[in-house]
């Protein structure tokens, strides 16, 4: 394959990063866009000379295009991945990997069978920060992980849903700031911890419920396989996009992340470490990793090498989220 043919479904607010990054790989051609807005799809195929498709499936189905970005309200991911699939495409989903864990599954299995790859969007394991916890933990200089906790405090005010038709409703967005916002320190946490396990949850719409029906607000108790305990705190309820914090408790250490800065303490005292970069496009909370992490995908697809994110692991983020949807769910149906 000379140049990766892409094409992008979803031309809304996420899309300028991915066709930032795409613009700045070789190999690479954006040939399509698609979104059913007439004005962002005329636009975006303007901007980006590309042909413009008011049909995803018309898109899809192009024999120049071999891999597809999927940039679309929640409940359509799994549908248009698991179509993109089957087409011989391979696909980079932006989060969540569906809006259950049927969902996921399916999308799992139609990767396996098409042969393609398939990744999810949490390009905040590729912060510089998040590799170096990484990093820390895997090499065992501070031994094993005891345990910690995670704290996203953000502000998605009335209009942030008002003037969206698919935010804030249990059938397109599938839940609000663990599904939407927190998903991406949940599944950093995650990574870093190894399989979680929900221990307990909460979750309540604290300002938002005259507008949305879903929580803007949640917490958890989480464990790793090793006991380790996690607390986990999220909501859009803040005065503004606070830098997420994760303390992580280790044996002979602690870890302290501060948005893109680290604190590592160990024996011989703290080390401070900066990973701060300057942003060249979107919001400085969606992290600088969209980048690195659209570049990795199709080095991965010239090297034919497996995606760093699986099917496999993404869909276990999925299955927290189920879990912690589903469990508060049936703690709210209790007979008090
Ligand atoms: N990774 C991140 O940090 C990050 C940040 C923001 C958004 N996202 C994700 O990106 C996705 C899109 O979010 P957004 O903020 O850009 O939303 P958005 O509402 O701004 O954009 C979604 C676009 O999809 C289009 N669309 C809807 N149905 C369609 C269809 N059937 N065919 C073609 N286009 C269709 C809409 O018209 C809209 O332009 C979501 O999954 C969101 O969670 C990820």
């Amino acid at each position: 394959m000379d140049t990766i043919g892409v094409g992008i479904i979803g031309c809304g607010m996420i899309s300028g990063n991915h066709f930032h990054a795409l613009g700045k790989l070789e190999g690479v051609a954006l040939r399509a866009v698609c979104d059913i807005d007439e004005e962002k799809l005329q636009k975006a195929a303007a901007e980006q000379h590309a042909d413009g498709y008011a049909d995803w499936h018309g898109l899809i189905c192009r024999s120049d295009i071999d891999a597809v970005h999927i940039c679309v309200p929640h409940n359509l991911h799994a549908e248009m991945s698991i179509a993109a699939l089957r087409a011989g495409k391979h696909v980079l989903c932006e989060k969540p990997m569906g809006v259950s864990l049927h969902q996921a599954q399916a999308m799992e299995a139609a990767a396996r069978e098409s042969g393609k790859m398939l990744t999810v969007c949490f390009q905040n394991r590729y912060n510089g920060a998040s590799r170096r916890m990484k990093e820390v933990i895997d090499g065992g200089s501070l031994g094993n992980l005891l345990g910690g906790s995670a704290f996203v405090a953000w502000n998605r005010a009335e209009p942030y849903y008002q003037n969206s038709s698919w935010r804030g409703k249990w059938a397109t967005e599938g839940g609000s700031v663990l599904i939407n916002q927190a998903i991406h320190t949940l599944d950093l946490l995650r990574w870093l911890a190894g399989t979680l396990q929900l221990q307990d949850c909460t979750m309540s719409a604290k300002r938002l419920g005259k507008t949305i029906e879903t929580e803007d607000t949640c917490d958890m108790l989480l464990t790793n396989a090793s006991g380790g305990r996690f607390l986990f705190y999220a909501s859009n309820c803040g005065v503004s996009n606070l830098p997420v914090q994760m303390h992580l408790v280790l044996e002979k250490g602690e870890m302290h992340l501060d948005g893109a800065r680290l604190t590592i303490k160990g024996p011989d005292g703290p080390v401070f470490e900066d990973y701060a970069t300057a942003l060249a496009v979107g919001k400085d909370y969606w992290g600088s990793g969209h980048g690195p992490f659209i570049e990795d995908f199709y080095h991965r697809i010239k090297m034919d090498q497996p995606a760093f994110i699986t099917p496999a692991d993404a869909r276990e983020t999925t299955r927290l989220l189920e879990e912690a949807y589903t469990y508060t769910m049936s703690v709210r149906r209790r007979p008090t």
